[in-house]
């Protein structure tokens, strides 16, 4: 395994200079897939000129969208400011979705703070009223923090919206069923809970805890980003919530995840980041995923044919 990790590329200032030439979007530009699949932006999510660049004409079933949470990890701002910024790209994703919808957003609630940004953000999605709530899923982390004074905090918040009547296939995980005895009558015949189910699985429900959480010996790691879901957690969601060829929104894209699962699951991906360097991030990814097979780089990253680049902070790994 290589031992080649970069460290977080929004802090790393001089690593910046020296990436930033490399990056083919500069702000406001859209980078065409030139198999026509795909596109993504350099554009702010609240930017209505540049997203509309992004979208053109196409209307996606589908939007999942993970913002910087307003924790100490990302850079904190007044809570209300904070939502506010949200309501912006909220309206801007509703603005674009197709009539029949489904809008996921990944949260984070700091529990110091009693919980911020999570409830002002419901708060803020209930007077919006663009869209109905459907579901509010936790994602279980391996790794938490906490562990001493307090319950191990190991939860990653989902909110699932919709609005219109959106398609939804119900998911099953790897995990078999283990309970037996759920007897009911059906015409007649005793009949037992694993004869009557559709799978011989349990369903995720809306606490996922088959998902592993990313880390630098994963082949789909992507060092230098500091935020980036499992890609079998996007996967999940674009199989219950689009089908093939539908076109799926997501205005941070960071690694580009939600990017490589749609190519890996043939959905259109129209995606953004305001930072050239992760959109830059997200075009190699594809491009390594297609030329390669691979998710992501493990150990590697993302700019390695780039020579002598000189990271001045040190990486966690
Ligand atoms: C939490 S990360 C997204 C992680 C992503 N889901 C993944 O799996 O890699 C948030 C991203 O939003 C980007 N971002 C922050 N403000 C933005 C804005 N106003 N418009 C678009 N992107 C923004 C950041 O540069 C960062 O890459």
């Amino acid at each position: 395994m290589k031992n080649n990790p970069l460290p977080r590329l929004d802090e790393d200032l001089v690593l910046r200079e020296q990436l930033l030439p490399f990056c083919r979007l500069k702000p406001g530009e859209v980078w065409e897939d030139p198999t026509g699949r795909h596109r993504v932006a350099c554009a702010d999510a609240t930017n209505s000129e540049q997203i509309s660049r992004l979208i053109g004409e196409d209307r996606p079933v589908l939007a999942i969208q993970d913002p910087p949470y307003n924790l100490v990890a990302f850079d904190l701002r007044n809570i209300d400011t904070f939502i506010e910024w949200c309501a912006d790209w909220v309206r801007m994703s509703a603005r674009f979705l197709s009539s029949d919808a489904s809008f996921y957003v990944w949260l984070g609630a700091d529990q110091n703070q009693h919980f911020q940004p999570l409830p002002q953000f419901m708060m803020m999605m209930q007077q919006t009223g663009l869209f109905e709530s459907r579901s509010f899923v936790t994602m279980r982390n391996q790794r938490g923090y906490g562990t001493q004074k307090n319950w191990m905090a190991v939860r990653q918040e989902l909110l699932y919206y919709t609005r219109g009547n959106p398609f939804f296939e119900v998911q099953y995980t790897d995990i078999p069923k283990i309970l037996r005895g759920y007897y009911k009558n059906i015409n007649g015949k005793k009949t037992e809970n694993l004869e009557r189910g559709r799978s011989e699985n349990i369903r995720p429900g809306n606490v996922w805890v088959d998902i592993q959480q990313v880390f630098y010996r994963m082949e789909e790691n992507v060092s230098g980003c500091y935020a980036q879901k499992p890609i079998k957690s996007v996967e999940r969601i674009l199989q219950a919530s689009s089908q093939q060829d539908d076109f799926v929104l997501d205005l941070f894209a960071h690694s580009g995840t939600t990017l490589i699962a749609c190519e890996q699951l043939g959905r259109r991906c129209l995606t953004a980041d305001l930072d050239p360097i992760f959109c830059e991030i997200s075009i190699r990814r594809l491009e390594h995923f297609r030329a390669t097979g691979k998710s992501g780089w493990q150990n590697g990253h993302p700019f390695e044919d780039i020579p002598d680049l000189n990271p001045q902070t040190v990486s966690e790994g």
